[in-house]
């Protein structure tokens, strides 16, 4: 298949190949374009294959994390509070349970409405990742030898975890229908909503105080093979935030007659949305302080991070600045493209 299906200019004859055009870089569109999504080059969007080749320079395996420590102080009792068991088991069963909803939103949905080349290949990459995060879950689970019935128990303990999914659900549900195509105004702004919905709420606000939780553990020198793990799958979700922050600007530069006023006040009752989805879990999860946590922080510091994903794609602040209770948090949330520690060496040794 050369074309998406709603754009194909390829010939009707199943299994014939399609003459090469050359194609001009500035004919290539984020949505409805007439170019061929095979073609990588010309460039136009070099920034997508530049963070396409940043996350692939951060690639990791979650079986290269040693996880004999957090074996060892799995199985010594005294040593991790039952509180502190309760928390990771649940939160794991979340992850690996709504793993597979990432990933099914971009190969089944939003990748076939993309028609820039350059960020279908950022798209493919991403869909790995969210791959490897699911086995990193897995990877735990498996080393702790915790209870798979257990584990697939805990997602459904709390209302909240159900409330996210309810939130999100409908946005694949609209662009994944096989006849969705973006060519009228009012499907290319359900489109953008869902490429925010997804790509700033879901990847950037909601499941961090999960993640946090996590790593607050690792923060405290335990389970740091676990807490490892996490902190690179959140570096990877900045990575693939901040890639859609930039196709959401793109997009909303080749389309400005999307980004109405009513649009906007949609986006913001959203934003709202997804910022009490978010606290109500950190209430739910954390009636009591916990390595050095609470619930009032996650308020200020997803308030805040609602603020600065609003304003990465033209949103004014939706909250009142107010301090950040966990700068820690910040400073992996929003590392964007600096490089970082983990990269694999790309070169090849052919003695
Ligand atoms: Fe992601």
């Amino acid at each position: 298949m050369l074309n998406s299906d709603h754009q194909s200019t390829a010939p009707a004859i199943p299994g014939t190949p399609p003459a090469i055009q050359r194609i001009k870089a500035s004919d290539k569109r984020i949505i409805n374009g007439q170019t061929d999504v095979n073609q990588l080059v010309p460039f136009k969007y070099k920034w997508a294959w530049e963070k396409y080749l940043a996350t692939c320079a951060n690639h990791w395996m979650p079986q290269e994390v040693n996880m004999a420590r957090d074996v060892a102080l799995w199985k010594a009792p005294a040593d991790l509070s039952g509180e502190e068991r309760a928390m990771l088991v649940r939160n794991l069963g979340i992850f690996v349970s709504a793993a597979s909803l990432a990933p099914d939103n971009i190969v089944l949905a939003i990748y076939r409405n993309i028609t820039a080349p350059e960020c279908r290949q950022f798209l493919l990459r991403q869909a790995f990742e969210e791959a490897v995060h699911t086995s990193s879950y897995q990877h735990i689970i498996e080393s702790l030898g915790l209870d798979e019935e257990e584990i697939a128990g805990s997602y459904q303990a709390l209302p909240s975890v159900e409330d996210k999914e309810q939130f999100l659900r409908p946005f694949m549900a609209a662009i994944s229908d096989p006849d969705f195509r973006t060519a009228t105004h009012e499907n290319a702004q359900v489109l953008l909503k869902t490429l925010i919905v997804f790509g700033c709420l879901m990847q950037g606000l909601l499941g961090h105080v999960a993640y946090a939780q996590v790593i607050a553990l690792g923060r405290q020198a335990k389970m740091a093979g676990t807490a490892e793990q996490f902190q690179f799958i959140l570096r990877d979700e900045s990575m693939h935030c901040n890639f859609a922050t930039d196709l959401i600007n793109q997009y909303k530069t080749e389309n400005p007659l999307l980004w109405t006023p009513e649009f906007k006040q949609e986006l913001r009752v959203l934003f709202h949305k997804a910022v009490a989805l978010e606290i109500a879990y950190a209430e739910e999860s954390m009636p009591t302080a916990m390595l050095d946590l609470n619930a009032a922080m996650f308020g200020g510091y997803l308030r805040q991070t609602a603020n600065r994903r609003a304003q990465l794609i033209g949103l004014e602040a939706l909250f009142p600045t107010e301090e950040n209770p966990l700068p820690w948090l910040s400073a992996i949330v929003f590392f964007e493209t600096r490089v970082i520690e983990h990269q694999s060496d790309g070169a090849l040794s052919w003695d």
